[in-house]
């Protein structure tokens, strides 16, 4: 028999399983990987030392590092036959061809539906390398411009830039996106994680578990935010006042509409990972010669935590981070999966390490058992 406990909306505060990848404590707001901080991480650790970090639960040694460097360098180029498919769907939204195309890369690799601990993980350093090239490679095709041939010589960071740009980015370029690729990597049970742990627990293959993953990430609430608020501070435009932009906000809020990059279901403190993206945008947007795009930033942070004393989260300044690196903004959302496929399959693998089928109970509150056919 199920609970008698009435449903919790959002599953909030519920623990749905125990993992051992992810630390957080929303009250002093603290984020972890595998015990490391996220603050330790964004100053000292690669992307591809988080990857390693979420797969194995330690960080690299520099053989191992080199070893998973050559696997993601492997494994970046993309079948000719996918290439073929993104140049033939028609363009929709950038989440929907993600979507699409990492679904249909499972019919590229004949190790697709491979069960073995070895044959999943291949998938996920796979799957975590190609998704990368799949975003800026759509992005560079959408804008006109033919596909560039990945560089094995150059980091996870630098060369989806370089697949999106056609030109070899800057190191300050490149620490930049490499940062935002460390922390957005993995957040403990968010939507589109656990979206892709409960596909996993049917057994079903990692493509499919990560195609679930993508879906739930497009959504406006959760990973579609660091679009929202690029176009709202579009829309209010570069030329607004201070005073413009304050009164924008309080009409919005007065109308009870949601400011995109604020707010946490988890955070009651700022969200460790938005000090970083913060410091970042001053100095990129300062640097791009638009340092409008991060003081109108400032003025929305301080009138919502003002009126609704809530904090900017991670796509607050993720915004204007992509936009001062030259990344379009219909590409945001994609770019936090090229980040946070590292985390979805992390989870994807602990949850076949240790699998039980998801298969909770929902309250009912239908009409009342049993009803009679009538059809008069
Ligand atoms: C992240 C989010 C989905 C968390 O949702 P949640 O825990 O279910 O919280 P709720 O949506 O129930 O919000 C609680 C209250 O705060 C308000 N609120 C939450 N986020 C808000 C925002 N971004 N702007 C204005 N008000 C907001 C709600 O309107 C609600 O107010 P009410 O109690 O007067 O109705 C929510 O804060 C949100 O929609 N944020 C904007 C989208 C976003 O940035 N998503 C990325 C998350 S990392």
């Amino acid at each position: 028999m199920p609970s008698d406990t009435p449903a919790k909306a959002g599953l909030e505060d519920i623990v749905v399983a125990s993992s051992s990848i992810c630390y957080l404590d929303g009250e002093r707001g603290v984020l972890a990987y595998r015990g490391h901080d996220i603050h330790d991480l964004a100053e000292r650790a690669t992307f591809e030392d988080v990857c390693h970090l979420l797969w194995h639960g330690r960080l690299p040694n520099r053989a191992e590092l080199g070893e998973l460097q050559s696997q993601l360098a492997e494994a970046r180029p993309l079948p000719e036959g996918l290439l073929r498919l993104m140049r033939s769907i028609p363009p929709t939204n950038s989440m929907d061809s993600l979507r699409t195309l990492t679904s249909a890369l499972a019919h590229y690799d004949s190790g697709a539906n491979d069960s073995s601990p070895e044959g999943r993980y291949r998938t996920s350093v796979k799957l975590t390398a190609q998704l990368g090239s799949i975003v800026a490679t759509s992005a560079r095709i959408a804008a006109g411009g033919a596909p560039v041939a990945p560089d094995p010589a150059l980091s996870h960071a630098a060369n989806f830039l370089y697949l999106l740009k056609g030109t070899r980015p800057t190191a300050l370029e490149t620490r930049a996106l490499d940062v935002a690729l460390v922390l957005h990597a993995d957040h403990e049970f968010n939507a589109s994680t656990f979206a892709a742990r409960v596909a996993a627990a049917t057994l079903t293959d990692v493509y499919s578990a990560i195609t679930a993953a993508i879906g739930a990430l497009k959504g406006p609430l959760h990973g579609g935010a660091n679009t929202d608020v690029m176009n709202l501070l579009l829309q209010i435009g570069e030329d607004a006042s201070d005073a413009r932009v304050e009164e924008i906000v309080r009409g919005k809020l007065a109308k009870k509409e949601k400011i995109p990059g604020f707010g946490h279901r988890v955070y009651r403190t700022e969200d460790p990972r938005a000090t970083h993206l913060r410091r970042m945008s001053e100095e990129l947007s300062r640097l791009s010669g638009h340092p409008r795009w991060f003081q109108m930033s400032r003025v929305i942070e301080q009138v919502v935590q003002r009126e609704k004393k809530l904090n900017a989260n991670v796509d607050f300044y993720s915004a204007t981070t992509y936009y001062a690196l030259g990344i379009p903004v219909d590409v945001f959302t994609p770019v936090f999966a090229v980040s946070r496929i590292s985390g979805w399959t992390a989870h994807v693998l602990e949850q076949y390490s240790n699998n039980r089928l998801i298969r909770p109970r929902a309250e009912y509150t239908g009409p009342a058992y049993p009803q009679q056919v009538d059809r008069h």
